[in-house]
């Protein structure tokens, strides 16, 4: 009886330890765009774009959908974003442009980025990026 009572505790204890480890490392979840390093990620996310398409127009973010994150080693953002054409090239300084209203000249495009946050370094990197006109 108690050498099985002295099992159990032990079993019981793993249990709960595996558990509560899911739950850390657990799916994602919706992360709160006032922190600052979900801004960080943001901003990451915008200017890999701006970087990326192969055009000499600023492209302006236009509206932020859903951004979750999850805990990895280190942190991953899953963001959706749309990004509008500006009447400035990406030369120009950025205050002054303006996004186009007629949306044939803004082009918008929708990208979801996965953005993963380096534990020790804590730079940003692109590990996924899909972007649709
Ligand atoms: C873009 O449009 C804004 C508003 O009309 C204007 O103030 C700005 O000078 C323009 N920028 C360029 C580079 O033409």
């Amino acid at each position: 009886m108690s050498a099985i009572w002295k099992l159990t505790v032990p079993l019981l204890a793993l249990f709960f330890a595996v558990a509560s480890g899911l739950a850390i490392i657990g799916g994602p979840t919706n992360a709160d765009p006032s922190e600052q390093e979900v801004k960080d990620a943001l901003q990451y996310t915008v200017d890999h774009i701006i970087g990326w398409a192969n055009t000499p127009f600023l492209r302006k973010l236009t509206r932020v959908g859903d951004i979750k994150q999850q805990v990895v080693v280190g942190m991953m953002y899953v963001l959706t974003v749309e990004m509008a054409r500006t009447n400035c090239t990406k030369e120009e300084e950025e205050t002054q442009c303006v996004v186009y209203t007629d949306p044939m000249i803004a082009s918008p495009i929708r990208c979801n980025a996965d953005v993963w946050k380096h534990p020790i370094t804590e730079k940003y990197e692109m590990m996924k990026m899909a972007c649709v006109a």
